[in-house]
């Protein structure tokens, strides 16, 4: 069998959402990337597929950096790539799974990018994964976007000036990566008048996912990195109070 590459989406955590065509690959692959970095986050995929298919895999190391430092970035996605390219051309079969979809918001991406300009004859196919707001708003039971609505997405790299342009242009706003921005955010909703338009959700599919629109609750608390804020303007009315087991820290 020819070596191929997979990016596969894994959906935000519980593994009812891993979809069929995913879950047929994972039994077909015999090698699953394992990414390394200074904190344990980015094996939260791996962890979702553990024990889905029974099958023992190779693991393929793929060290990722902590770091704000493009080059050292850049450095680490290429020295993947290449990893991952000499495993294909063995004729291996091996997956990037990811959390939610591969082609958002994901490192998985920045491998992609390395092999179709250094390794263009390699094949490779992305499947993909629910991601973690939509998952978040099916919790809530509030549509993230209805008919004429606007949506935007940011991720935790934003000004507060940004943001509160944003706030003002769009009708729904995602804050990805929220985890160490909820309390200034609330600030800003509170300044906007906008306070009651909000809804924290923490580890969504996870045994212990929370939900809560109170922020003020969260306040002084270690907040978990799987977490993101829905911020509606005409508000939410479904279900955002305190779903099941407690924040973390
Ligand atoms: C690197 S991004 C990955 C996004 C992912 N590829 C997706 O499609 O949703 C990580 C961020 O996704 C969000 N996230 C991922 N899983 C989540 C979950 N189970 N509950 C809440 N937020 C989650 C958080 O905002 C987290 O900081």
């Amino acid at each position: 069998m020819a070596g191929k590459f997979y990016g596969l989406g894994v959906g935000p955590g519980d593994p009812g959402l891993i979809t069929l065509k995913a879950f047929r690959i994972l039994e077909e692959v015999d090698t699953l990337c394992v990414p390394r970095s200074s904190s344990d986050r980015d094996s939260l995929a791996l962890q979702v597929v553990t024990g889905l298919t029974g099958k023992k895999y190779q693991r393929l190391e793929l060290s990722f950096p902590m770091s704000r430092e493009r080059t050292v970035l850049e450095e680490s996605w290429a020295a993947a790539g290449e990893e991952v390219a000499r495993k294909v051309r063995r004729g291996h079969r091996v997956a990037f799974v990811t959390i939610g979809d591969p082609m958002f918001y994901s490192t998985f991406g920045y491998v992609l990018r390395h092999l179709r300009s250094c390794h263009p004859d390699l094949e490779v196919e992305t499947v993909p994964g629910v991601t973690a707001m939509s998952a978040c708003a099916s919790l809530s039971g509030v549509p993230l976007a209805e008919g004429e609505e606007s949506l935007a997405v940011l991720p935790a790299v934003y000004g507060l000036d940004q943001l509160e342009d944003v706030l003002k242009r769009f009708d729904n706003v995602v804050l990805m990566k929220v985890n160490k921005k909820v309390e200034e955010v609330a600030e800003l909703l509170e300044k906007l008048g906008m306070k009651n338009r909000a809804v924290y959700f923490s580890r969504c599919g996870y045994g212990d996912q929370y939900v809560t629109a109170d922020l003020d609750s969260l306040k002084g608390r270690r907040l978990d990195y799987m977490s993101l804020l829905i911020i509606k303007k005409r508000g939410f009315s479904g279900n955002t109070g305190g779903e099941t087991g407690g924040l973390t820290g």
